[in-house]
């Protein structure tokens, strides 16, 4: 090839590489001059045909023409590689100076607000936080417990049993918050005194009743606990939890296999005006169930039921929620329908303490 032509097909090419807007484009380029069948590569190809002479001529100038085209090409990819990283850079800044979205969208679920309000309550008065799973043996929820297979109190509880194990046992969701009992008196040195709220599971469903449901537990062991300190225990909770200055909680007598004896609190209230005012009133309304835990769920669990004692409560976390917020129907707790939730649910920076205020 005559120099002349030579040095137009190098300005053709180096300016087709100056005008290439992006890597893709680029690469083109370059399979089109230097790849297997590029316009360089061909010229450099035909210089095995050549006579020794020839060669010596041409041989300078058309690797001259391939280094000076790559060179051209390595730094054109340098600029655009550059210049794409800029662009993005300029599409992803972040302007911190702008105001924040004047209203959160989402609301903290009635249920989270219930169960922070009952450990802020129960945390101040000395009450350690534990859990136990959802999935639950059916010993620690219903054998150690005092609920012995054959026992006419597990028709009490329409339980969902598992599938059964390889060892014959049938593990369940857990129908209450009690089994949480068992695992920390197994667990845990004396003396005891823990809140245990969590997930519960019955085949149980209408406007008050849901298979998946909350329920709070609340257990304390030593060697002098009594009934007294239960009452006092609840009716500070009621005060704190209902923010009122004044409760009047009353006892029935009840039964549960883990407890004896067994009692029942109800807390008087107002219902006439149509909604619901707490502390004062004619009405009641049911509160928690509880009792002095059985010397033989004591024993069951490793605990010498002749020096220590306790009681246990417990009750429906939903229900709270019921109560406190005046929401009529369990159902469309567990619908997630973002205007209930609007309508229902807290600001998400609303963390209830004791001092800040539980509901506000
Ligand atoms: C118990 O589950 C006992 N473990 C409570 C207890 C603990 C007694 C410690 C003594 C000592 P009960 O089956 O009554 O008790 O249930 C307690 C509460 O759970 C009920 O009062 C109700 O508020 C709530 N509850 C029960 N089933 C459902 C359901 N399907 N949906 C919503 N709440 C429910």
């Amino acid at each position: 090839m005559a120099m002349t032509d030579i040095s137009s097909l190098e300005s053709k090419i180096l300016a087709t590489v100056a005008g290439t807007r992006d890597e893709q484009a680029l690469e083109a380029v370059r399979v089109s001059a230097l790849g297997k069948k590029g316009a360089v590569s061909e010229l450099l190809k035909s210089l095995g045909a050549m006579s020794p002479e020839e060669r010596k001529a041409n041989g300078p100038l058309y690797n001259g023409l391939r280094d000076r085209v790559s060179e051209a090409i390595a730094l054109r990819k340098g600029t655009l590689a550059r210049e794409a990283l800029d662009a993005k850079l300029a599409f992803e800044r972040v302007d911190v100076t702008l105001p924040s979205r004047p209203e959160p969208r989402g609301t903290i679920h009635p249920i989270s607000q219930v169960l922070d309000e009952i450990t802020a309550i129960f945390a101040d008065l000395g009450f350690a936080v534990a859990e136990g799973p959802d999935i639950e043996t059916d010993e620690y929820n219903f054998t150690k417990l005092n609920i012995p297979p054959d026992h006419p109190a597990r028709q009490m509880h329409d339980t969902f049993y598992m599938a059964p194990q390889a060892d014959g046992s049938r593990p369940v969701l857990r129908t209450h918050t009690s089994p949480v009992q068992v695992r920390t008196m197994l667990a845990q040195k004396l003396p005891i005194r823990i809140i245990a709220p969590g997930r519960t599971y019955r085949v149980d469903s209408d406007a008050t009743h849901s298979p998946m449901f909350h329920q709070y537990e609340g257990l304390v062991i030593d060697e002098v606990t009594h009934l007294g300190h239960l009452k006092w225990t609840l009716e500070e909770f009621c005060k704190a939890f209902f923010e009122v200055n004044e409760v009047e909680l009353r006892a029935r007598p009840s039964y549960f296999p883990f407890t004896e004896p067994s009692v029942e609190w109800d807390m008087r209230c107002d219902r006439s005006g149509g909604g619901i005012k707490f502390g004062t009133g004619n009405d009641w309304l049911e509160l928690a169930g509880s009792g002095m835990v059985h010397p033989c769920v004591l024993e069951m669990c490793g605990i010498d039921s002749e020096k220590y004692q306790g009681y246990a409560f417990g009750g429906g976390l939903d229900r709270l929620a019921m109560l406190k917020y005046a929401i009529p129907d369990i159902r469309p707790f567990f619908e997630s329908d973002l205007r209930w939730l609007r309508h229902y649910g807290f600001a998400a920076l609303d963390i209830p303490t004791l001092d800040g205020g539980l509901s506000r």
